[in-house]
């Protein structure tokens, strides 16, 4: 059966440049092979981290359904907007929760929804770099927390027109760079499905 891919954008806004490019990300990896799930983070939200409330009240529930979601999957692939050269507060947080375990599910340790599972990392911007620096950090988040993070790697600028009415990216030199990280995400989803 097809390796599932999680992809998610790094902005909940409502007009998120980040969220048109995670969704013209679904048809290259369908057609790579993907059961495709897409993540919108403000279906589960979580208060900033705080290591009371983790104490007082356990995991929110939106993050457990999010561990739950990601641990199905063999693969993440994460469209990023870029702050301050970094990667949003938003995917921060859900990512720092989602590293926490659930004592209610002893599979679900600290780390076990990412460990060995492929990743592979998009910049978008209104600007002309596309997030360029924003996958630097990025990578080096998810490869700390024991994902596999693919080589191919897309920085999309002027995303607000990057995106036609067909739901596709319009460059088509950048539509080949995003099949080819489709495939090489999906193939090494596979590869490193247990
Ligand atoms: C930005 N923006 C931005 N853009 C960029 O290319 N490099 C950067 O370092 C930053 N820094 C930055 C910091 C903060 C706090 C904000 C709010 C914005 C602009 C950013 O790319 C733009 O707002 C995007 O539209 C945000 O992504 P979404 O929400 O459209 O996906």
């Amino acid at each position: 059966n097809s390796p599932r891919i999680v992809v998610m954008a790094g902005s909940s806004r409502r007009e998120a440049l980040s969220r048109k490019v995670a969704a013209a990300c679904i048809a290259p990896l369908a057609a790579a092979g993907a059961d495709v799930d897409l993540v919108e983070l403000a279906d589960h939200p979580a208060p900033l981290y705080n290591g009371d409330l983790e104490v007082e009240s356990g995991l929110p529930e939106g993050i457990v359904s999010l561990q739950q979601r990601l641990a199905a999957a063999d693969g993440l692939l994460v469209v990023n907007p870029e702050y301050n050269g970094s990667i949003t507060p938003l995917l921060k947080n859900a990512l720092d929760w989602c590293s926490r375990p659930n004592p209610a599910d002893r599979a679900r340790s600290g780390g076990a929804v990412y460990a060995g599972r492929a990743a592979a990392v998009v910049g978008t911007s209104p600007g002309a770099l596309g997030g360029m620096r924003v996958l630097f950090h990025v990578r080096d988040i998810l490869g700390y927390l024991g994902m596999q993070v693919i080589p191919q790697q897309l920085a999309i600028g002027k995303a607000g027109e990057a995106v036609g009415d067909d739901g596709c990216l319009r460059d088509p030199a950048q539509r080949e760079a995003l099949d080819k990280l489709a495939q090489a995400l999906v193939d090494t989803a596979r590869r490193l499905r247990r």
